[in-house]
Order: C-alpha cells, then sequence, then structure tokens
C-alpha cells in the first residue's frame, strides 16, 4: 500500500493499540503524523508505543491516540484513512468518512454481517461474506474511486481481502497534487 500511497496523515479507525498507524509511518516516513482512533483505546497501547519509539525514535511525538466513535473525527482530502478488522459495517463507516471527505482509503474487513452490510443479493453465487467486499468495492468504484482488490498471507489473518481506493481524479497530499497516472507508473516499477 505504501508504494501507492505516500505523504499525507495517516488516520488508523478502530485501531485498537494503533499498531497499523504506527506501521504506515514506519514503512514510510513521508507521513508527517498519525492518529489512532478507538471507542476505546487499550492500556497496552502506550506500552506498545513506547517500545515502537525506543527502536524507531523518529516515531515520538508524531501518533496521537484518540478515545472517540470514528463518526466524528474530522478527514480531509489528504488524510491515507486504515483500518483493520472493523467488524462488520463498522467498515462501511470506515468507507463511507473517507469517501465524504474524498480521501484515500484502505481496510481489511472482519466479522461480516449479512444482516448489517449489503451483499447484494450475490450470496447465491458467492458466499456472503465475499458478496459483501464485492459489494463495498464496487461502491467505492461507483463513488469516483480507483480501485485495488488484494489478499494478504492467510497464514497472518483468514480475513484477508485487502480493498485499496484513492479518488480517480487524483488528490491533494503535503507532498503536492498526486494525479493516479503517476501511480499507475510507479505500480509498474
Ligand atoms: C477487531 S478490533 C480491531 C482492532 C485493530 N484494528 C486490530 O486490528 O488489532 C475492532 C475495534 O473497533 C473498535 N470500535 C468498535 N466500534 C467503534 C466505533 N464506533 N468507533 C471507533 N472504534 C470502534 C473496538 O473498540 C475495537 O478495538
Amino acid at each position: 500500500m505504501r508504494r501507492l500511497f505516500r505523504g499525507g496523515r495517516i488516520v488508523d479507525l478502530a485501531a485498537g493499540h494503533g499498531l497499523l498507524a504506527q506501521l504506515m509511518l514506519i514503512l514510510d516516513d513521508t507521513s508527517p503524523c498519525a492518529l489512532a482512533v478507538d471507542a476505546v483505546v487499550p492500556l497496552s497501547a502506550t506500552t506498545l508505543h513506547q517500545a515502537l519509539v525506543e527502536r524507531w525514535p523518529r516515531l515520538a511525538g508524531r501518533v496521537t491516540f484518540l478515545a472517540s466513535p470514528m463518526d466524528v473525527i474530522e478527514i480531509v482530502p489528504g488524510d491515507i484513512v486504515v483500518s483493520i478488522h472493523a467488524c462488520g459495517g463498522l467498515t462501511d463507516v470506515v468507507l463511507q468518512l473517507a469517501t465524504v471527505a474524498r480521501a484515500r482509503v484502505a481496510v481489511l474487513p472482519c466479522c461480516h454481517d449479512v444482516d448489517a452490510c449489503d451483499a447484494g443479493a450475490l450470496s447465491g453465487w458467492m458466499d456472503d461474506s465475499l458478496a459483501i467486499d464485492v459489494m463495498r468495492a464496487r461502491r467505492l468504484a461507483g463513488q469516483g474511486y480507483r480501485i485495488w482488490t488484494q489478499r494478504i498471507p492467510q497464514d497472518i489473518t483468514p480475513k484477508d481481502r485487502l480493498l485499496i481506493g484513492a479518488p480517480a481524479d487524483g488528490f491533494q497530499t503535503d507532498l503536492g497534487h498526486v494525479a493516479l497516472h503517476d501511480d499507475r507508473r510507479s505500480e509498474r516499477t
């Protein structure tokens, strides 16, 4: 994902310990800061953060943990919104918050809930969870996003479908305006 998206604030929603937010900064230092939001920030988030700062001192002062419901978070167009395992319909809230702001987004959904999420009447052809993620991907594309669908290794998590999106008309970051044709070129290299 960092090969596609550089710069911009990282906003990790349903962040838990905020590990993803911090990995995003470790993997690519072009993002100035990260915001890790969870309804309940675990006490051990501080312990984990301190351990990471010991190993990567450049993380110090760049990660904010916020105990808050995600739907009140203000997202701006330059942000990169990420969320791992936002359960059930929470992944749809993440996608909605990102798309309303025209921010870049990446989600790895889990706990697919056919009652809370849209399976698009596709469940006769594929399992419910795949149908829900297909609908998410097509909805994102229908909102004027270029999408990337990938899978991560199953030994990391069996909930392995990664959906990435960026406004198809480009986006503004602290590194300047990025047009998607540049991304396509960098994907090939
Ligand atoms: C399965 S955990 C994933 C945590 C983390 N992303 C990870 O992969 O380890 C889901 C998280 O969503 C949080 N959560 C649930 N509802 C939320 C909401 N409305 N706003 C923010 N966080 C929420 C929970 O507190 C929980 O930490």
